[in-house]
């Protein structure tokens, strides 16, 4: 007799992770497991429903959860679609699945509802290099009449019984990445963003802990509008949807038409966080392209950055010898910042002419490129492609340009508007403008801003096709310039996510280059985003953001991590600070393939001080760093729970001295932090 119960499943597996579902016939599979790696052949041997009792005053029918969960047919949690025809069809379950497997790696999951007449196509890419799974979903009207989506879920995830916590990252513009610590209770958990681009308030993602140590991780890549919710089911577990927030209006989808989510990815460490940022800066590695492949990574130059030096004061002779200043220091990419364009004196005017401001570059911008190129660095351009301003020879040409909406008025921010990308003439214009830039001058490197949420997203909200029609331009030039490498910046941090990384090299983590500001930022972004497209800079000294003053041995500390870069006045030094500043460029440019390739793991000491290490466990760089005075009379151990057992390691620290310790006693017990000033990175080199 076959066995009623047995469970038909599937499953993918990389070596940290594993994911399986059971596939009931003629439903949507059930999720079974998602998580850590399991053990080799564990599988389920009965049925989900086989397993369980009816609950009292429950339906007869158990829906547990799906890779889909539908609202209206039994399930009472959060539905991964919400949507209807002018009424009807609003209920979904699934009549039919059908399972694909395209390779080794994904399974694609088709099922129909045949009364709701919509298709939904889920599918799973887990990639063994990396061990992050790739999950995106789409839609298709398969009515007759218009189908209007409000809520589409990228990705259903299942979090098990234990998680216990979600730690993710708030802020706002000069403060990115607040970390947020929620403990998961039986209420639901909601992170939203309707700015219209990833903003600096909400990052796409997240990481949920469990009391049994181990950690999940996803993001959502995407650079828009964004949802995230985490559910207490009525099996103790939790569903964790990813998707894009949909305007009113936005996704009204015609007969045969599609909707695409974004992806989703998503990775779980019984290691904890750290295994999910190991997993999560692989993954975002995988994903990007680089001017002369893999190798283009390696050696992220040393920039200097013109806007807080200079802002909108350009004049030639002086970014001359800023360029040679810059050059004796051992800078290797100077890049020009906002106003070399137009006739942009202040913030006011001139975003949308894309031409050099010929009252502060007569002979145009070639000659100062020249002096760049010539000294042995690379030039690289500020634009911020999406943006108008009114005082604009382009905006008295194409007022109507702007996203607006009939009747409204245009709402400002920093005196600007967006334009409307997802018109083809506005695209092309701005194709043709960077283009005649990209050609004409040698740029090897564009700082591509964008400073201002979107509001009046026009008349049929555009905020996703704005979205799509940015990347889509990059893509354009990309294809068109593929030496050039390209900075996501949006007023610092407000575009840093895994959509716009794929097309770009380096993020602007913030407006706020205050190094004890920075410090804690910067662990907010590595767990999501490897270090080499951290843009960590130098800034002056106070900071113009806070208005505090740091050292310059601190500042070069807290910059070394990232893709370091020194955004102040390099003519202004005097001389021990110049010396400090080579010093740090120096170290950086000694250790950055260590600091850039590897694995990172973070860690808090106590007391003021945490610690991260980059590279492998059996050689690694350790940045210690205090940013407040201690208060206690001996300092706590610094512990490398990585440390193999049994090894014997070298631990250097810069002024050479050497200790020697054994890889279980380090991991377990750790070594004596020295005495470290109210401000300070002690760089330590431990190898074994
Ligand atoms: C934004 C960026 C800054 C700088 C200015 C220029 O704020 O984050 O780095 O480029 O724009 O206007």
């Amino acid at each position: 007799m076959p066995d009623m119960t047995a469970p038909q499943i599937i499953a993918l597996e990389s070596p940290g992770c594993s994911a399986v579902w059971e596939l009931p016939a003629g439903e949507a599979p059930l999720w079974r497991y998602w998580g850590p790696r399991l053990p080799d052949g564990a599988r389920p041997s009965a049925t989900l429903r086989s397993e369980r009792p009816e609950p009292s005053f429950s339906l007869q029918f158990d829906q547990p959860l799906t890779v889909f969960p539908g609202f209206g047919m039994g399930w009472f949690g959060q539905s991964a679609l919400l949507a209807d025809r002018g009424g009807h069809d609003w209920s979904f379950q699934a009549t039919d699945c059908k399972v694909e497997q395209p390779d080794a790696q994904t399974v694609r999951f088709v099922l129909h509802d045949a009364v709701a007449k919509i298709a939904v196509t889920t599918s799973y890419t887990l990639d063994p290099a990396t061990d992050v799974m790739t999950v995106r979903t789409a839609l298709s009207n398969e009515g007759v009449a218009p189908l209007h989506v409000h809520w589409l879920a990228a990705a259903a995830l299942p979090l098990p019984e234990d998680a216990a916590e979600v730690h993710s990252l708030a802020g706002r513009h000069n403060s990115e990445f607040v970390p947020v610590r929620d403990p998961l209770t039986r209420s639901i958990w909601r992170r939203e963003n309707r700015r219209g681009l990833t903003s600096h308030d909400c990052f796409p993602g997240a990481v949920v802990t469990c009391a049994d140590g181990s950690a999940y991780g996803a993001q959502i890549a995407w650079s828009g509008n964004h949802v995230q919710t985490i559910e207490w089911i009525d099996d103790g577990r939790r569903q964790w949807q990813l998707g894009e927030w949909l305007a009113p209006g936005e996704a009204i989808l015609a007969p045969g038409a599609v909707l695409q989510s974004p992806e989703v990815l998503a990775t779980a460490s019984a290691e904890g966080p750290n295994g999910v940022a190991h997993a999560f800066h692989r993954g975002i590695r995988a994903r990007m392209s680089w001017p002369g492949g893999e190798a283009g990574a390696a050696k992220r130059p040393v920039h200097i950055n013109t806007w807080e030096g200079f802002y909108f004061k350009h004049d030639e002779a002086a970014l001359m010898d800023l360029a040679r200043a810059s050059a004796s220091i051992g800078i290797e990419r100077f890049v020009l910042d906002d106003g070399w364009f137009g006739k942009r004196d202040d913030d006011t005017s001139s975003l949308g002419d894309w031409t050099v401001d010929k009252r502060k570059y007569p002979r145009g911008l070639g000659p100062l490129a020249k002096t760049v190129t010539d000294l042995g660095m690379e030039f690289g351009l500020w634009v911020e492609p999406e943006m108008v301003n009114r005082n604009s020879e382009l905006y008295r040409r194409h007022p109507d340009w702007a996203l607006h909406v009939d009747g409204r008025p245009l709402l400002e921010a920093r005196n600007q508007l967006v334009l409307d990308l997802a018109k083809p003439d506005v695209s092309a214009y701005l194709f043709d403008a960077i283009a005649a830039l990209l050609r004409e001058l040698p740029i090897g490197y564009l700082k591509w801003d964008h400073n201002r949420d979107l509001v009046h997203a026009g008349n049929q909200p555009h905020y996703r096709a704005q979205v799509l029609a940015t990347y889509a331009l990059m893509d354009r030039l990309r294809a068109a310039f593929p030496e050039v490498e390209i900075e996501a910046c949006a007023g610092g941090g407000g575009r840093i996510d895994a959509g716009i990384i794929k097309r770009t090299h380096r993020f602007w983590t913030s407006d706020c280059i205050d190094a004890v500001s920075r410090a804690q930022m910067q662990r907010g972004f590595l767990q999501f985003m490897p270090p080499e497209v951290m843009g960590s800079h130098v800034g002056a000294s106070p900071a113009h953001s806070t208005g505090r003053s740091q050292s310059m041995a601190f500042r070069c500390g807290v910059a070394l991590p990232g893709h370091f870069g020194v955004e102040l006045d390099a003519r202004k030094l005097g001389d021990t600070e110049r010396q400090e500043l080579m010093d740090g460029i120096a170290r950086y440019k000694a250790l950055r393939e260590r600091l850039h390739q590897g694995r990172v793991w973070m860690g808090d000491v106590g007391d003021g001080v945490v610690w991260q290490a980059h590279g492998s466990e059996q050689d690694m760089v350790v940045l210690v760093t205090r940013t407040q005075p201690t208060t206690m009379r001996h300092q706590p151990n610094l512990r490398l729970p990585m440390a193999l057992p049994g090894r014997t390691y070298t631990i250097a620290s810069e002024s050479g001295a050497l200790t020697q310790m054994d890889g279980g006693w380090l991991a377990r017990v750790g070594i004596a932090v020295p005495p470290l000033p109210g401000e300070a990175v002690l760089v330590l080199e431990v190898r074994s």
